[in-house]
């Protein structure tokens, strides 16, 4: 059973195969309010770049661009979630507004000051350095734009068998922390279901 559990949390961290694409969809349909409270929070138009890191099969993306026709860019460390996130995002791609890449959010292949807007939901669990991941989107997001970061609490997390395994756990006063020694200029947190979940909302200096 507990080998179950850690191959199921394994699937969160890099989703492949059938199990991925199934563990995939269930997010989809259990993380509702993340998703809505960030696409809410995102003020962007059409013109400006927006990056999802760790965009599972694309579905924020989906959801960012039927609101703003933002220019879509993602990273993820999966290949089979390209495909997915590829498949999904059909409507971008024909506008030549998609732009998904297979990587690692410790080393972004973008130029400085490149996105209006930086997201990444439920991922930070797994980036392998922490700051070198906040300070890579530091330097591709403009002046004055922000970066959110969604997540569960460590105390909801505590409570699901399969993330005792591979799982970074962080509070809000902790991600605050690490984002002011990657140098964002204001940071703030806004609790999406209280004790449950919260968005850090970094700022770059403008
Ligand atoms: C729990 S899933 C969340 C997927 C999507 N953000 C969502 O909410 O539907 C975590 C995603 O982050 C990706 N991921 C994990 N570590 C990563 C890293 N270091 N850089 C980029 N993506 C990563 C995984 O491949 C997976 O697609």
């Amino acid at each position: 059973m507990r080998k179950f559990t850690e191959y199921i949390g394994s699937q969160f961290g890099n989703p492949h195969g059938f199990v991925g694409m199934i563990c995939c969809f269930i997010m989809n349909v259990i993380n509702q309010a993340m998703y809505k409270n960030t696409v809410t929070l995102i003020n962007i138009d059409r013109g400006d770049k927006f990056l999802d890191i760790g965009y599972g099969n694309g579905y924020l993306l989906q959801r960012i661009y039927s609101k703003t026709e933002a220019d879509l860019y993602g990273i993820d460390i999966s290949a089979d979630m390209m495909k997915q996130a590829l498949k999904r995002n059909k409507k971008a791609a024909k506008h030549g507004q998609l732009f998904l890449q297979i990587g690692n959010c410790c080393d972004l292949p973008y130029e400085d000051n490149m996105f209006s807007a930086v997201s990444s939901v439920n991922t930070v669990y797994f980036w392998s350095d922490t700051v070198k991941g906040l300070t890579e989107i530091n330097r591709v997001l403009k002046p004055g734009s922000s970066f959110y970061n969604v997540v569960y609490t460590k105390e909801y997390l505590d409570t699901l068998s399969y993330t005792k395994k591979g799982f970074k756990k962080f509070g809000p006063e902790q991600l605050m922390d690490l984002g002011r020694k990657v140098g964002f200029e204001k940071i703030s947190v806004k609790n999406i279901v209280k004790g449950k979940s919260f968005v850090v909302i970094y700022t770059k200096y403008s």
